[in-house]
């Protein structure tokens, strides 16, 4: 009953054979197999979700490419009220015990939105995120870099220091916070709010989730007597202008999104990227001897380990046939980057990560930042942050190689949850 969440998300596994559940515990020990697996069944996988509801799983990466950039794909169900299946938001809102009132911040997110609400709410985020504003900030990434290298030695226990704890999770944290406008003190509670939001634990999410809004409303409350040059003083005037451009809901929400985004994923990309450049000794020495490759190879690493491995459900508003197969109005569908951007139709080799890999099209010839008008709001950033990183560790600390053997680490360390690829430490 909602206010009383269990102490684990449930499992419906294998109630309907031949309709896999997207979250199978057997998918996500090995999900570049597992999801592999799918895709060579085909483009569109029949399956369930949650609760057990049906859901299409797109596998391939033409296919995912086509279906996110395809309006009559949206992202909002609440826009159709036929839809007879329930929201998945809303179920999972019930499984957390996250009271009404607070069910909004976490349901109308810029993500789940569509035009025109997303068109406006983008339109007043993205001069933040422009490739040019990202470069300005390049300075300052490199500074909290290098003042985080430093201190690396310090944290060392017996020679070993976790790269999670001490680099990966503070440089995301501490560039989004600069950029949003949260203050130093505030940043530790913002660690805290990330990991108790993945943690998928529903009692630790239905507590934080109050906790977050809250010190959300003290953080533009005390701003708003005192605007600065960031974004949290440019969100407080939009909302304020008379052109009601942003609601008080919509501000929130987009506080919690940007600064949430913006680190939990960077952190992982930049821990995955470096393991496999610790485990992948050649494509290591590669990029020590020419840092010129650093952007090409962020690209391959966001395609080979990206930390986001499935996405926002999508919502057909018509019937619609993708790939041969007949998608009706009001069906779910899922995207899963891992089985598109590893997609032998698209990839020679796709199992082998090459640093020097020739992009067939765009430079960045993935699907990790997804695709359409949902891409990814801080993809320059989060790119950005992890060329710095990466270049900077290695140059850094040319010695530096895993506390743990590979295999024991993944089977210690990897954090098998739906939709993210992410690992608790990286003892270097
Ligand atoms: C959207 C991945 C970093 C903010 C997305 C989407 C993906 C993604 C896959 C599209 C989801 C969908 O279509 O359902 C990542 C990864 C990152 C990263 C892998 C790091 C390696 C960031 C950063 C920010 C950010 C640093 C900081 C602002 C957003 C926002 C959206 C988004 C606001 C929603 C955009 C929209 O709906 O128009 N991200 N992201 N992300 N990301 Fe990121």
């Amino acid at each position: 009953a909602p206010g009383t969440p269990p102490d684990a998300l449930p499992s419906y596994v294998g109630l309907h054979p031949g309709e896999p559940n997207v979250m199978e515990p057997e998918l996500l020990n090995d999900p570049y197999a597992g999801y592999g697996k799918l895709r060579e069944q085909g483009a569109l996988v029949r399956g369930r979700f949650l609760d057990d509801s049906p859901v299409w799983l797109v596998t391939r990466f033409d296919v995912v490419r086509e279906v996110m950039r395809d309006p009559r794909f949206i992202n909002n169900p609440s826009r159709l009220p036929g839809r007879t299946e329930k929201d998945p938001r809303a179920q999972l809102i019930e499984l957390f015990g996250i009271p009404d009132h607070m069910a909004r911040y976490l349901v109308d997110t810029i993500l789940t939105s569509d035009p025109p609400d997303h068109t406006r709410l983008r339109r007043l985020v993205s001069r933040a995120f422009t490739a040019r504003r990202i470069q300005d900030l390049r300075p300052r990434v490199e500074a909290i870099t290098d003042e985080l290298l430093d201190r690396l030695p310090a944290h060392a226990q017996d020679g070993v220091v976790d790269l999670v704890e001490h680099f990966a999770y503070p440089l995301p944290i501490t560039v989004i916070c600069e950029l949003v406008g949260i203050d130093e003190e505030d940043r530790p509670l913002w660690r805290q709010f990330g990991a108790d939001l993945t943690s998928l634990e529903p009692k630790r999410i239905g507590a934080t989730v109050p906790a977050m809004v809250e010190h959300i409303h003290k953080v533009i409350g005390e701003r708003q007597s005192a605007l600065r040059d960031d974004l949290l003083s440019a969100l407080i005037r939009a909302r304020d202008d008379d052109g009601g451009r942003l609601s008080e809901t919509e501000m929130v929400t987009m506080v919690l999104t940007l600064v949430l985004a913006g680190h939990e994923t960077t952190a992982h990309l930049i821990s995955n990227g470096t393991l496999a450049l610790l485990t992948h000794p050649d494509q290591r020495r590669l990029l020590t001897e020419d840092p010129g490759l650093l952007p090409r190879a962020v690209h391959e690493l966001m395609r080979w380990c990206g930390p986001i491995q499935a996405t926002q459900l999508r919502y057909a508003s018509e019937d619609v046939e993708v790939a041969g197969t007949q998608v009706h109005k009001g069906d779910a569908l899922m995207f899963s980057l891992v089985a598109a951007n590893h997609d032998p139709r698209h990839y020679t080799e796709p199992e082998k990560l090459d640093l020097t890999r020739q992009p067939a099209g765009r430079a960045e010839d993935h699907v990790g930042f997804g695709h359409g008008m949902h891409y990814c709001l801080g993809a320059s950033l989060a790119r950005q942050e992890g060329e710095v990183a990466f270049g900077k560790l290695l140059a850094r600390y040319p010695e530096v190689a895993l506390a743990l053997p590979h295999e024991q680490l993944e089977e210690q360390e990897r954090i098998r949850q739906p939709g993210s690829w992410r690992l608790r430490r990286l003892p270097l």
